[in-house]
């Protein structure tokens, strides 16, 4: 059974223009969790911009406590550390800005934002995002973005509505280079975030990849459930829905369904 992770800092790095996300690489054979070894090192002083990845997560977790499918070296599993100086509340953005990211650095037909924060293609899921942050009286400390892209797995179970680039496209993907194209993509965006931590610079670009705009659908956080009709994001990355009684209701979290 080989022990060498198949992506490492002699392959990534020369496909990488960032000046600091991914230019410090922990990259490891299996992991239980990226985001737990992210947080693990944040928590002992690492550089913004680390980036954790490993071929296999035996631990891989997703939102509101499912699991993340992780099979060996099929897919991409990676956390990147962040250290904005912005409020807490703030930080929810950056799972936002990062979903538009991907889109940007796949920028296959098909592409799409489903808030929060899921990326999918062709009507099912291609990439999910899971962070975490760690804050001190007001002010951030650091925030994990955990990232899961489904590359070049093309069987998925079937109460998962799952895909892969490979599944869609009918060909195999660099790993790397899907990474590297990410990776570039989120500094570039993290970038111009940073100046003033609001997504009004990204409005239109959400606005164009938006899966669930202008749709009936039902949003779910704890035990409350809203129905209503899409209609975009705020500045902060609050979810619009028209409500049935002609509110427009602001979400902060949740899961969103489209009903058919
Ligand atoms: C979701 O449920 O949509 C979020 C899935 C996030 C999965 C990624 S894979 C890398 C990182 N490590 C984890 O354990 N989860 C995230």
């Amino acid at each position: 059974m080989p022990t060498i992770p198949d992506i490492n800092a002699t392959i990534l790095k020369p496909l990488l223009h960032t000046a600091f996300i991914g230019r410090t690489l922990v990259s490891e054979f299996e992991l239980a969790s990226t985001n737990i070894t992210a947080n693990e090192l944040a928590a002992a002083n690492a550089p913004e911009g680390l980036v954790v990845i490993a071929d296999h997560q035996s631990a891989g977790r997703g939102r509101n406590g499912r699991s993340w499918l992780s099979p060996h070296a099929q897919n991409l599993y990676f956390s990147i550390l962040l250290r904005p100086s912005c409020p807490p509340a703030a930080v929810p953005q950056l799972s936002i800005l990062t979903a538009l990211s991907i889109t940007k650095a796949i920028a296959l037909p098909g592409i799409a934002v489903k808030w929060p924060n899921d990326v999918w293609l062709n009507g099912r899921k291609l990439c999910g995002i899971l962070s975490a942050m760690s804050c001190m009286a007001n002010q951030t400390e650091y925030a994990i973005i955990g990232i899961g892209i489904n590359v070049n797995m093309r069987e998925f179970p079937e109460d998962i509505p799952g895909t892969s680039l490979a599944r869609e496209t009918d060909r195999e993907f660099s790993r790397a280079e899907v990474l590297s194209s990410v990776l570039n993509a989120i500094e570039e965006d993290y970038s111009l975030w940073k100046h003033n931590q609001t997504l009004a610079p990204f409005m239109e670009r959400w606005a164009s990849c938006s899966l669930l705009d202008g749709r009936s659908i039902t949003a779910e956080h704890g035990r409350t459930t809203l129905q209503g009709t899409a209609c975009g994001i705020t500045p902060d990355g609050l979810l619009k829905l028209n409500c049935p009684d002609g509110v427009i209701r602001l979400i902060a979290a949740g899961d969103t369904h489209i009903i058919l």
